[in-house]
């Protein structure tokens, strides 16, 4: 049969990634952060001291960025250009010009190709993660599924990943203003025909991976 793959959207704080990676782990297969490639290009962009404004030296960079990304979720890491930048993506100023990247149709159709690349490249299968891939990078998946959360849980969420650091203000807009502006892109606010809507608001963490789990042994 088919290596099983599971395809995961939904906004900042939605909890998709720890959920992806936990889903995986528990099937033992890859896992695909797609967010973490936006990223990893972002912090290529910046380093070449290319402007956010430039779209074509962006898509430039794009193309020319060497992106390594591990597909283990027990042992998850990010390279770009070969350098570690695991930890360097999760910072506000990344987050914060990720928009370059995700607004240029040509950074986006370069970075879908390689998604799906990586995600055939793993024979047990793969459970990715992003805003598209129920929609674009693969609406061929055996489970689709749309992750939500309100918007109180997604901040609280989200807040427990940044730490006191933040203030509230620039916690909102690095989860509800960012939702806004990627939701133009795609969309991932309604479940596309054929993607499950799975609101994590009253589930624990255990509860979303097990029903996760559940769909997709049903698919295999
Ligand atoms: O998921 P994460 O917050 O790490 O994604 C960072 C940014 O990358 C998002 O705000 C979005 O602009 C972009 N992105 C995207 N499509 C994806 C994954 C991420 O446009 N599949």
């Amino acid at each position: 049969s088919k290596p099983l793959v599971i395809a995961i959207d939904g906004p900042a704080g939605s909890g998709k990634s720890t959920t992806s990676k936990e889903v995986a782990r528990r099937l033992g297969i890859g896992y695909l952060d797609t967010g973490a490639m936006y990223r990893a290009v972002t912090v290529a962009f910046l380093d070449s001291g290319v402007s956010r404004d430039d779209a074509d030296a962006v898509a430039r960079a794009t193309r020319e960025a060497a992106i390594d990304i591990s597909l283990d979720p027990d042992d998850y890491w990010v390279k770009v250009n070969g350098r570690d930048v695991t930890h360097e993506i999760r910072s506000g100023r990344v987050t914060e010009n990720a928009s370059a990247v995700s607004t240029n149709p040509d950074c986006r159709a370069d970075l879908v190709r390689r998604q799906r690349a990586l995600i055939d490249s793993d024979a047990r299968g793969c459970v990715a993660e992003g805003r598209d891939i129920t929609t674009v990078v693969y609406p061929d998946a055996a489970v689709r599924i749309l992750l939500t959360a309100s918007e109180d849980a997604r901040l609280a969420r989200r807040r427990g990943d940044v730490g006191a650091s933040v203030s509230a203000e620039k916690l909102r807009d690095q989860v509800l203003n960012r939702d806004k502006a990627d939701s133009k892109l795609v969309e991932f606010t309604r479940p596309a025909d054929g993607v499950h809507l799975l609101d994590t608001t009253n589930l624990t963490f255990d509860e979303a991976v097990s029903t996760i789990v559940a769909m997709a042994e049903e698919a295999r």
